[in-house]
């Protein structure tokens, strides 16, 4: 990612940080929309919870956009644990339109063209991390 989608990524998260959890949750409505089915991979979890962490990650996602590397292994941890929770590839995607769906309804045209591409680099670097590391469940050794 260039500097500028960084700072354009950056921004706009905390131009969101009073709204974090209901863009979180409408996410996951828009997630549900977009493909009913994955809606039984949370049956069992609280989603207030669920969008808090969702929040926590993104965060510490986009403090870390310049050096992602300290957080890397952290990811790639994430991406294996997501094999559990019965995700599979192509569920990225649709979280992937999602994101950018939900990050849209709250922006509006001002979303289009730059800061949309600024957050689909972002999402995905870390969607393919945590899609390689699931291929390959087994740590690599240091
Ligand atoms: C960049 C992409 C993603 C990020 C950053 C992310 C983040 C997280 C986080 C932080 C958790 C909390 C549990 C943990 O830390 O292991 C979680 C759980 C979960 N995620 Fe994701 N996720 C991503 C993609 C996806 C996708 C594509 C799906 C498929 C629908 C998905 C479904 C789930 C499910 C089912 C859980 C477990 C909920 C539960 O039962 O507790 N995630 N995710």
């Amino acid at each position: 990612m260039t500097p500028s989608q960084i700072a354009l990524v950056r921004g706009s998260f905390a131009k969101l940080a009073p709204s974090h959890e209901s863009v979180a949750a409408r996410f996951y409505e828009n997630l549900f929309d977009i493909d009913p089915s994955l809606r039984h991979l949370f049956a069992c979890c609280d989603m207030r919870a669920q969008c808090a962490k969702l929040v926590v990650a993104i965060g510490t996602i986009v403090n870390a956009l310049d050096d992602l590397e300290p957080i890397l292994e952290g990811i790639r941890d994430l991406g294996r644990r997501h094999i559990r929770y019965g995700v599979q590839e192509r569920h990225y995607v649709s979280c992937g339109k999602a994101l950018l769906e939900t990050l849209h309804e709250c922006f509006g045209p001002a979303f289009e063209g730059k800061l949309c591409e600024a957050w689909a680099a972002a999402y995905a670097i870390v969607s393919g991390a945590m899609i390689e590391a699931a291929r390959s469940p087994t740590p690599k050794a240091a």
